[in-house]
């Protein structure tokens, strides 16, 4: 039995699910959405308000601000809910409907950027925004997740030594990148473990993280308009790049066998089978993160005039079964760091 008082004391950080029976290859995919942000960003949340809690540059009367496409946003008004702190999350027109009215249920404001900048995207005006307002404004304390150390460290300390415990001989892990935190915590204990890990990065076509060409990204969650200041690519041994489509079907197979994740779980899973099928890798022991669940996308992923509007046709193919991904696997993007 787990009785917590506060909504942060619970995470599930057990829980995985083996895709071989729905994909056909071994791969553990650790489920980062059971607590009540219902995502991993509930533990880089914790991390930086308790860090800021310990320098003193939160304390009553400050109100915390922070660009989010949304769970970072989710996971920060449960946490300021939690502790009696106003919280403003700035966001984007990409961001989930329901996320942002999770937030609002949560007692947090909201604030959506409608334009994106022309050098930054969606991203740059965000943080335009917010810087604007904490110079305007003392009070406004930004945790800026895609600078604070405290990001990275949450997975360095927790979600990491999660995985090396239940998976004493991983091989391979995959982990999407976004601000790269959960990246880079992982990336770096797992450098200084007992044994080497292969760190495989995952990334959206359209994304510049990894260097390329930035294009249109509909998915929220992974990808960056910018290179991430996180990253420190020494860490990282490979990246994948997937396309939204391939994401979009990766969903779907998962979801009609009851396993209704978020849309960058199906980028990760995607890419990550990929990699697995190019090296014909089936000896290896490989964890994947999927840093959500699906409810949040019903209205966008999951949703046939959604997925036309936004890709010209249903790409996952109307009253179709779910297609499968060997032939469009064959054809994803790898770089080699
Ligand atoms: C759904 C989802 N997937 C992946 C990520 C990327 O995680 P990170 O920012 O640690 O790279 C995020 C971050 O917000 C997310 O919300």
């Amino acid at each position: 039995m787990s009785v917590i008082s506060v909504p942060q004391a619970f995470n599930e950080d057990e829980l995985y699910v083996d895709l071989r029976s729905i994909f056909g290859r071994s791969l553990f995919l650790k489920c980062e959405g059971f607590n009540f942000a219902g995502s991993v960003k509930l533990k880089a949340a914790t991390e930086m308000v308790e860090a800021a809690e310990r320098d003193g540059d939160l304390k009553p009367g400050t109100v915390l601000v922070e660009s989010s496409s949304g769970n970072l946003g989710v996971a920060l008004s449960v946490i300021a809910a939690s502790k009696g702190y106003p919280f403003l999350c700035v966001t984007d027109a990409r961001c989930n409907a329901s996320a942002r009215l999770l937030m609002e249920a949560l007692g947090s404001q909201v604030h959506v950027i409608a334009e994106p900048d022309a050098a930054g995207g969606f991203l740059g005006a965000r943080i335009d925004y917010v810087r604007a307002l904490c110079a305007a404004d003392d009070r406004y304390l930004w945790l800026d997740q895609y600078t604070n150390p405290g990001n990275w460290r949450a997975h360095y300390r927790t979600t990491a030594p999660a995985i090396s415990a239940q998976f004493p001989q991983l091989d391979v892990l995959f982990v999407g990148a976004g601000t790269t935190g959960t990246l880079m915590g992982c990336a770096r204990y797992f450098r200084e473990w007992h044994r080497p890990v292969r760190i495989i990065a995952v990334d959206s076509v359209g994304s510049v993280a990894f260097g390329g060409t930035a294009g249109r990204r509909m998915i929220p969650g992974l990808g960056a308009s910018i290179p991430p200041p996180l990253l420190d690519e020494s860490y990282v041994d490979e990246v994948v790049r997937v396309e939204e489509a391939d994401t979009i079907r990766a969903c779907h197979r998962l979801a009609s066998r009851g396993f209704l994740f978020g849309g960058s779980t199906g980028t990760v899973a995607s890419g990550a089978l990929s990699w697995l099928a190019q090296y014909d890798a089936s000896d290896l022991t490989a964890v994947a993160i999927a840093p959500d669940l699906g409810e949040r996308y019903l209205d966008t992923i999951y949703q046939s005039s959604w997925r036309q509007a936004m890709y010209g046709q249903d790409v996952i193919g109307a009253g179709s079964p779910p297609p499968d991904l060997g032939a469009s696997l064959r054809a994803r993007h790898h770089v080699a760091l």
